[in-house]
């Protein structure tokens, strides 16, 4: 069985399946990734992502005999959330977020690139750079997409340059680092975007965690996880991203396991 659980080790997290293999993946995966959405646990090593927890080769193959982009099989399948990442999309096209074609756009933690495969299909960026722990899926994601992956120390963007990018993007990352690893990207992300940029990201805020979705985390998240879901404070989130010349433009609730995810999308000031 999958147990959602979540530690720190020196300021970056990593996730993989508990029990390992396909018996633990098919007994569990669709109770407990379709609650928690991912596993989260202690590693040695300490940069492990996504690929820890949805096994790169298993995942693949388990999509293809679905006849489902690995984007939509996790969705459907692992999650039993369908469409939940396209009705993101669809809201952030709403909002305006692709309607200038960004030229350059950043991903942290693209994972299996779900985000990334949708918003490829908004708009047509000339370079799109990731940030991702997961070798694996960093690879196929280079491979299959054409993406620039960027050397990912935890929680810094250095090798992108200040005002270099017109959309940087997250998604279920934020609740899945620690604070500190939150905090610093949220620097760097101001930093690399352009005037007139946008950031997206969602974070499980004040508005996710009314009493009822506090219950339902308690009862129902995976059992020996203390860190899994992070929760960050909105105010804190919008106050920082203000004096980083960064306006709150929208927010909306996005499905996350549990309960829900709030995102968050600010425009830079020009
Ligand atoms: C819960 S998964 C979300 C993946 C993807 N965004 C999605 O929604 O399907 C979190 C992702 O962040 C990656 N990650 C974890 N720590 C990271 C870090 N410090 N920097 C960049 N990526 C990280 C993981 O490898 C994983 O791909």
């Amino acid at each position: 069985m999958l147990t959602p659980m979540a530690e720190m080790t020196g300021g970056s997290c990593l996730m993989r399946a508990v029990g390992g293999g396909k018996s633990a993946l098919k007994s569990g995966v669709k109770r407990l990734l379709g609650r928690a959405g991912f596993d989260i646990l202690r590693s040695a090593n300490n940069l492990g992502g996504v690929d820890d927890f949805i096994p790169f080769e298993a995942t693949m193959r388990a999509a293809r005999a679905a006849d489902l982009s690995v984007g939509d099989y996790i969705d459907e399948v692992m999650n039993g959330t369908p469409g939940a990442t396209q009705s993101t999309i669809d809201e952030l096209r709403a909002l305006g977020v692709f309607a200038a074609n960004p030229g350059t756009v950043l991903e942290i933690g693209p994972g299996s690139g779900r985000y990334l495969e949708k918003t490829l299909k908004e708009c047509s960026p000339g370079r799109y750079e990731i940030y991702e722990t997961a070798a694996p899926w960093t690879t196929y994601l280079v491979d299959t997409f054409g993406v620039v992956a960027q050397p990912t120390a935890g929680c810094s963007l250095a090798p992108t340059l200040d005002g270099s990018v017109d959309l940087v993007h997250a998604h279920k990352v934020f609740n899945t680092v620690p604070f500190l690893g939150a905090s610093r990207y949220f620097f760097e992300m101001a930093r690399v975007t352009r005037p007139g940029g946008r950031i997206v990201f969602d974070a499980m805020t004040e508005a996710c965690l009314d009493p009822a979705a506090m219950r339902a985390w308690a009862t129902e998240g995976g059992t020996g996880h203390d860190s899994y879901p992070a929760a960050l404070p909105r105010r804190a989130c919008v106050d920082l991203f203000a004096t980083l010349g960064c306006n709150l433009e929208a927010s909306f609730l996005a499905p996350m396991g549990v309960g829900t995810t709030e995102v968050l999308v600010f425009g830079k000031r020009a």
